[in-house]
C-alpha cells in the first residue's frame, strides 16, 4: 500500500532530507544550467539534498546518478529524472504549434507516446510538457511550444498530449509523468516579450487561459508547473490564490507542483518579497512542492520552521505528494527500471518512429496560397528532364528543421528539403540549388548565384524563414517579418519572373503581406522535425494533399498584434457599411482582419459548403441541437477537409466573443463527392464564465457558423430557453 509506505518513510526522514526531496538540480551537462550556481550534482545526490535531476539525457548518466542515490544517500531514495521532451526525444516531431495545425488528436497522442517510449529508455521519468498556454501574440517566442490561440482546440490537444505521455498507467516503463505548464497566464506577456508583465481579469483567465489546463487535469496530469508571470501583482510561484485556491482546492489537483526554472527566487527579484527567505515562505504557502534549480527551500525552510513562520506539516504534505509518485512509477522498488541502454539502442530514432514523425509532419503543413495551381510541382516533367526546379534560400538544404526545445543526438540526420526532393527520384542536375543568403546575414555573391539558378529553372522554391533559436523561450521578436537579407534575396529572385513558391521554416506566425502579394504559392512548414524534408516533398509533389489549418492567426501587419479570431465585438464594431466613419474601432492605416485567420488552410482541391440546417430553433436545458451541413469536393483531386463549427452567444451577462470554435470534423472526399456531416450542440457547449464568475450557459440567442475557416462560414440561429 503506497500511502502506508510513504508514511513510514516520511517518519524516518530528517527535515533536511524532506527538503531534499523538494529540491531539483539541473545536471551539470544541462545547457540551461550554467547561470545558476549550485554544488555539483553528485554531491547533492550523495547527501540526499535533491530528489530529482533536470537534464540528464542518457542512460549512462541516469544510471550513474541513480546508483549514487540508492547506494550512497542515507535513505537511498531513488531520483526522478526530469527533462523537456516537448516534441520528441531522439526522433523529433513537428513543433507543437505545427502539430496543432493537423487538428489530429490521435496522431498528436501517438507522437507523445513515442516521445515517452524513447525518453523513458534513457531513464527519464518526468516530462516538462505539455505546454498548454494560449498564445495570441506572435511576437512571443514560446508560441511555438503551444497549440495556438483557441481554448477549445487547446483543451483537446492538452488532453491528447497528457494521454500520450502518461498512457494508461504511470507504472509502465514506457510512460512519462506529464506536467501542464505554465499555470497560468504566461501567454499573455505584454507586447509578446518573454517573462514580461501579465495583467488580466479573472474573467479572461477563466474563459481563455484555463480550459486547456482543466482538460489536462481531467486527463490525469500528475504535475503542473507555475508560470513566470505575476497574477494580480503576486508572482504565480508564490500566489496562493492561483496555486492553492484555484489549482488545488477548486480544480482538485493533488499531484506535484513544480516551480519553473528559478521561479521561486524570482518572487524576490520581481519585488514581491522582502528577501529570499520570504520568497521561499510564499512558495511553500502556495503549496509549491518542487523548487527547480535554486536552493531557497534548502537555505531558508529550516529557519522558517524554527521561527514558526511555516509548519513542518506543510513540508510533509509536499514530500508526500512527491513520494507517492516515486512509488507510483515503480522506482522505489526498482530504481533502475527505466534505465535501459538496450532499449535506447532499439527505440531511439526507430524507423517506425520516423515514419510517424513524417506522417504527422505532412499533416502539420499549411498551404497558405496557391495561385493558378502553381502546386503541386510537375514532378513527372522534372524527372523526365524537361523541367528544372531552383531550390533557393537558407532553408533549401538546412538541417535546422527541428525547431527549438529538442535535445536529439540525431540532428545531423534531419532530412533537408533538397534531400526530400532528391528522394522523390528527382536527379540532382534537375535541382538548381543556391543558398542565396544566410538567415540573418548576407553571403557574398549569394544573390547573384540565386538569380542565375532562378533564370535557368522553370519554377523556384524559395526556402526562407527563421532559424530555430528565433523562437522558443527567451526568443521574442519585435519584428516578426522574414529577416531583411532574405527579403533582398526574395526580391531579386522574384524579379527573374519565374513562378515562385515560398516554403517557410519558422516557429511563429510571420507578417507575410508582401509575400502574399508577390509570390505564387506559400507553404507554411514550421519546424517539422527529423523527417522535415520528406514531409515537405510529399506535399510539394502532391503525393500528399495538404490538410493543415492554422491554429494562430497570421497578422497582416505587426501593429495588429495581439490578434485572434475569438475577439469581442466592441461598442463600435467595424462593418462593411461603416468603413469610412471616424468613431469606429479600426485602424487608420490598415484593416482589422488578419492576413490568414484561425482555421485557414488550403488544399490542392476545393471544398464548398451548403445546406446548413439545425433540427430545431429552440433548445431547452438538457436538450441538444443537431447541425447538418453538406460538404462537396468541387475540385479534381481527392482531399481531406477540416470542417469547423463555431458558435456566437449574441448577448450575455458579459460581452461574448464574435465566434468560438465548438467542434470540427475531418472528412475525406473524392473529386466531386458530397457528404452530409453532423455536429451536436449541447448546453455544455454554450457555457462560459459569466459576470458572477460562474461557469454556466445563459439563455438567449445564438448563432451557429460552419465552414472551412473562421472567416468563411454559413450561419443559422437558435435560442436557448432556461
Ligand atoms: O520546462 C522549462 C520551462 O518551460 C521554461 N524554463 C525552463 C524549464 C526547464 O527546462
Amino acid at each position: 500500500n503506497i500511502r502506508e509506505s510513504v508514511e513510514q518513510l516520511l517518519g524516518k526522514m530528517t527535515l533536511a532530507e524532506k527538503i531534499g526531496q523538494m529540491s531539483q538540480c539541473a545536471d551539470s551537462e544541462f545547457a540551461f544550467g550554467g547561470e545558476i550556481e549550485a554544488d555539483p550534482t553528485e554531491l547533492l545526490v550523495r547527501e540526499g539534498r535533491v530528489g530529482s535531476i533536470l537534464g540528464a539525457f542518457n542512460s549512462r548518466r541516469t544510471f550513474d546518478l541513480q546508483k549514487l542515490a540508492v547506494e550512497q544517500s542515507r535513505l537511498r531514495i531513488p531520483l526522478m529524472f526530469n527533462a523537456d521532451v516537448i516534441h520528441g526525444y531522439q526522433t523529433i516531431f513537428p513543433i507543437p504549434l505545427a502539430w496543432a495545425c493537423s487538428w489530429d488528436l490521435e496522431e498528436i497522442k501517438r507522437a507523445c507516446m513515442i516521445a515517452a517510449k524513447e525518453a523513458t529508455a534513457s531513464g527519464i521519468t518526468y516530462n516538462h510538457a505539455p505546454m498548454v498556454d494560449i498564445s495570441r501574440d506572435a511576437r512571443w517566442g514560446r508560441v511555438m511550444e503551444g497549440a495556438g490561440e483557441d481554448p477549445y482546440l487547446g483543451a483537446l490537444i492538452a488532453r491528447a498530449q497528457v494521454e500520450g505521455f502518461q498512457g494508461d498507467t504511470l507504472f509502465s516503463e514506457e510512460t512519462l509523468i506529464a506536467c501542464l505548464k505554465h499555470f497560468i497566464g504566461y501567454g499573455a506577456s505584454e507586447a509578446g516579450r518573454d517573462y514580461n508583465t501579465v495583467d488580466m481579469s479573472e474573467w479572461t483567465l477563466r474563459n481563455v487561459y484555463l480550459p486547456p489546463f482543466k482538460a489536462g487535469l481531467e486527463a490525469g496530469s500528475a504535475s503542473v508547473m507555475n508560470a513566470f508571470n505575476f497574477y494580480n501583482g503576486i508572482p504565480v510561484a508564490g500566489n496562493k490564490f492561483i496555486l492553492h485556491d484555484l489549482l488545488r482546492e477548486e480544480l482538485g489537483f493533488d499531484g506535484m507542483l513544480i516551480s519553473d526554472y528559478g521561479a521561486v527566487d524570482e518572487i524576490y527579484i520581481h519585488g514581491a518579497a522582502r528577501d529570499r527567505k520570504d520568497a521561499a515562505r510564499q512558495s511553500l504557502e502556495a503549496t509549491m512542492d518542487i523548487e527547480m534549480v535554486t536552493q531557497l527551500y534548502e537555505n531558508y525552510l529550516p529557519q522558517l520552521i524554527e521561527e514558526g513562520k511555516v509548519q513542518e506539516a506543510q513540508i510533509d504534505a509536499a514530500v508526500r505528494r512527491i513520494l507517492i509518485y516515486k512509488y507510483k512509477i515503480g522506482i522505489m522498488d526498482d530504481p533502475f527500471r527505466y534505465i535501459r541502454p538496450e532499449k535506447e539502442e532499439e527505440y531511439h530514432f526507430h524507423a517506425d518512429h520516423l515514419q510517424a514523425s513524417r506522417e504527422l509532419a505532412r499533416k502539420s503543413i499549411v498551404l497558405l496560397k496557391n495561385e493558378n495551381q502553381t502546386l503541386p510541382l510537375q514532378t513527372e516533367a522534372v524527372i523526365a528532364g524537361t523541367q528544372k526546379i531552383a531550390v533557393i534560400g537558407p532553408f533549401a538544404d538546412s538541417k535546422d528543421m527541428l525547431g527549438t526545445w529538442q535535445f536529439s543526438r540525431y540532428k545531423e540526420e534531419t532530412v533537408t528539403l533538397l534531400e526530400g526532393l532528391t528522394a522523390k527520384g528527382i536527379a540532382e542536375d534537375q535541382l538548381l540549388y543556391a543558398e542565396g543568403s544566410g538567415v540573418n546575414d548576407p553571403i557574398e555573391g549569394g544573390i547573384e548565384q540565386a538569380v542565375r539558378a532562378a533564370e535557368a529553372a522553370d519554377i523556384v522554391l524559395l526556402a526562407l524563414g527563421e532559424h530555430s533559436e528565433m523562437s522558443g523561450e527567451a526568443a521574442s521578436r519585435m519584428d516578426i517579418s522574414i529577416p531583411a537579407v532574405q527579403q533582398q534575396l526574395a526580391e531579386a529572385v522574384i524579379a527573374v519572373g519565374k513562378p515562385v513558391v515560398l516554403v517557410l521554416t519558422n516557429g511563429r506566425p510571420l507578417v507575410l503581406d508582401w509575400y502574399e502579394q508577390n509570390v505564387d504559392a506559400i507553404v507554411e512548414t514550421w519546424f517539422l522535425g527529423s523527417q522535415a524534408g520528406h514531409a515537405i516533398a510529399d506535399v510539394l509533389t502532391g503525393d500528399y494533399n495538404p490538410t493543415g489549418k492554422l491554429t494562430m492567426s497570421f497578422p497582416k501587419h505587426l501593429g495588429q498584434s495581439p490578434i485572434y479570431y475569438n475577439r469581442f465585438n466592441t461598442g463600435r464594431p467595424l462593418t462593411a457599411e461603416n468603413q469610412d466613419e471616424k468613431y469606429i474601432s479600426k485602424y487608420l492605416d490598415g484593416p482589422n482582419d488578419p492576413l490568414y485567420p484561425f482555421g485557414y488552410g488550403l488544399s490542392y482541391t476545393e471544398f464548398s459548403y451548403s445546406d446548413l440546417q439545425l433540427d430545431r430553433q429552440q433548445m431547452k436545458s438538457g436538450e441538444q441541437i443537431t447541425v447538418t451541413v453538406t460538404v462537396t469536393n468541387t475540385g479534381s483531386m481527392a482531399g481531406e477537409e477540416i470542417a469547423q463549427l463555431y458558435i456566437q452567444d449574441l448577448y450575455g451577462t458579459t460581452v461574448r466573443p464574435v465566434k468560438e470554435l465548438k467542434g470540427y470534423r475531418k472528412v475525406q472526399l473524392a473529386p466531386q463527392q458530397s457528404i452530409q456531416i453532423e455536429f451536436v450542440i449541447t448546453e455544455q457547449d454554450l457555457e462560459y464564465c459569466n459576470a458572477r464568475l460562474e461557469w454556466t450557459a445563459e439563455e438567449g440567442e445564438f448563432k451557429v457558423y460552419v465552414g472551412t475557416h473562421s472567416g468563411n462560414t454559413l450561419e443559422q440561429t437558435f435560442e436557448l430557453l432556461k
